[in-house]
């Protein structure tokens, strides 16, 4: 068994000596005492090349990090999660996001109970009527057939399949219209339903719980928008389907459970995007292209399950965030594709890393004395190289960033893709380098300028290179990021699979709403700021 405190093992304590030997080291030095750097510090798998070498490590940093998952039992933990373990002990459920790409024929038991027949089941049923809809089969209540698909959920219930259909475009019916209904905020249905034909629209009620305030709400929302449309309360029956794991509460929104596509309480919702809470992709895409995306996920699955440490990707990726986090004090990683189609991708893993591992109890109940998960953030590259940038290149702060960029292009403007290609190893490369006092002055630089225009260098960097964004690569990438996700949170002995921070502020929120009704008396029960602030709102509201 793991020791609770990772902090107290072995493995920490020389890794703190450690960092306090190389700490100072630059990457031009590191970069020319050894030839073979680049080739040492890279690794292949799933369809995915890392090129890791201008991280601030040397042989020995990833010789002593390996020893800290393994102290940390990181392959132990893998395993038991692969076999269904209930490894979520604070809800008590078993983690299988990877059950949800496993071939058929499969066998993966929770108590006792294979759910991979199930997981196929639902696939076929999402299959089938995704092809109705893309055929046209499936008519609306007119008669019509559906051109606008509108998924509404929030959280895990959108943030995959939004990202995904910007990523997958290229690969989508472009005769259909994709759109996404998140937010609580009245505008964002306004704006996704503008211009729409309500006979021509299908409704996706994407919600784990089918209880969510935002989602209940803008269902409610639709369903009104369709019967006010169509003039018949018998149209939802065709222009709505939910995914959830709730039935009764599928049943009573009054969608038909026939339509209903499942999943299971052991698919966490910020791992859901390969479950039904994809069947916006599914439909964008087609089954097949779909099944694609789900043989990526389990190619990477398959990578992190048998490539030792010292080649394994998502550990690799995992125990560098470590290293920055716990040893360095960085406090944000930033993920900058180089791909316009993935700028969600950066919200998607904010959701996927911080509500995973934003987490300060360790799993023996007690206050963490260590560093949990860092704050995420980015933007697609080219644009952030003219916006924040600057900020890593001369700022104080220190912030390993994941650049990620594919050899094929998916645009037919060949010499942009070079352009792009020729930005994103150029930042690596000024990241890690910078340019010296010397060089400056070599250059010409005025002497009042040189040292405005120094940039240090020793910027770190993981390189992420793949072939093509296709369904089947971007599958690996975020399953890549699932496993680094779980063996950063198997170091901090966190669980990374619960997300108990978000209950208080729905809490609030529920004892607030009645308070901005019209004929509430003014709120006096919170702290003054709360309570003048509500007074102020109601005064200001306009209506
Ligand atoms: O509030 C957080 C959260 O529970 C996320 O974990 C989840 O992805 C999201 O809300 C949406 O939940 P549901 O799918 O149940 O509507």
């Amino acid at each position: 068994m793991a020791s609770m405190r990772p902090t107290e093992t072995a493995a920490w304590t020389a890794l703190a000596t450690h960092h306090a030997a190389i700490k100072d080291r630059h990457l031009r030095e590191l970069f020319a005492e050894d030839a073979a750097r680049a080739e040492k510090f890279s690794a292949e798998g799933a369809g995915l090349f890392l090129d890791y070498s201008k991280n601030r490590i040397t042989d020995e940093t990833v010789r002593l990090l390996i020893d800290l998952a393994r102290a940390r039992d990181v392959e132990g933990r893998r395993d038991a999660m692969f076999r269904g373990e209930k490894i979520n002990e604070t809800e008590r459920r078993a983690v299988l996001h990877v059950a949800l790409r496993a071939p058929r024929g499969t066998r993966i038991e929770v108590d006792g109970q294979d759910v991979v027949p199930d997981v196929h089941v639902v696939l076929d049923r999402m299959a089938s009527f995704a092809r109705e809809i893309r055929t046209g089969t499936w008519k609306g209540y007119t008669g019509k057939r559906i051109r606008n698909v509108i998924n509404i959920g929030i959280g895990g219930s959108y943030l995959g399949p939004e990202m995904a259909c910007l990523a997958l475009r290229e690969f989508s019916d472009k005769g259909m219209n994709f759109r996404f209904v998140s937010n609580v905020d009245g505008a964002n249905f306004t704006a996704a339903t503008d211009g729409l034909d309500p006979a021509q629209t299908l409704f996706i009620i994407s919600s784990k719980t089918f209880t969510t305030l935002e989602t209940m709400t803008n269902a409610a929302t639709a369903r009104r928008w369709i019967v006010a449309g169509l003039g018949a309360d018998h149209a939802v029956a065709r222009h709505f389907v939910a995914v959830s794991t709730n039935a009764e509460g599928v049943s009573k929104f009054g969608i038909d459970p026939a339509r209903m596509f499942g999943f299971w309480d052991w698919v966490g919702g910020r791992y859901s995007m390969d479950s039904a809470i994809g069947l916006s992709s599914m439909i964008a895409i087609g089954p097949e292209r779909f099944e694609e995306m789900l043989a990526g996920f389990h190619d990477m699955d398959e990578h992190f399950r048998t490539a030792p440490p010292e080649r394994n990707l998502p550990m690799l990726m995992g125990l560098l965030t470590v290293w920055y986090n716990n040893f360095f004090g960085a406090e944000t990683l930033g993920i900058m594709p180089y791909a316009a189609p993935l700028a969600r991708f950066p919200a998607y893993l904010q959701q996927l890393q911080m509500e995973s591992n934003g987490k300060h109890v360790a799993l023996d109940a007690s206050r963490v004395a260590w560093q949990t998960g860092p704050i995420i953030w980015g933007e697609p590259g080219t644009d952030g190289q003219h916006s924040f940038y600057q900020l890593i290149h001369q700022g104080t702060k220190l912030i390993p960033c994941d650049l990620i960029g594919f050899c094929e292009r998916l645009s037919p403007l060949a010499a942009q893709h070079d352009l792009l290609m020729a930005n994103l190893f150029a930042q690596a490369e000024a990241l890690a380098f910078g340019k010296t006092k010397e060089e400056l002055k070599a250059e010409g630089s005025p002497d009042f300028q040189t040292p405005f225009r120094v940039t240090e260098g020793n910027r770190p960097t993981n390189l992420i290179l793949a072939d093509r964004l296709d369904p089947r690569t971007l599958g690996s990438l975020v399953a890549l990021y699932e496993h680094s996700v779980f063996t950063q949170g198997t170091i901090w002995a966190i669980d990374s699979f619960d997300q108990w921070g978000v209950e208080l502020g729905k809490a609030l929120a529920q004892r607030i709403i009645p308070e901005l009704a019209a004929e509430a008396e003014p709120a006096t029960g919170h702290d003054s700021s709360t309570n003048a602030l509500i007074a102020r709102y109601r005064g200001r509201r306009g209506w």
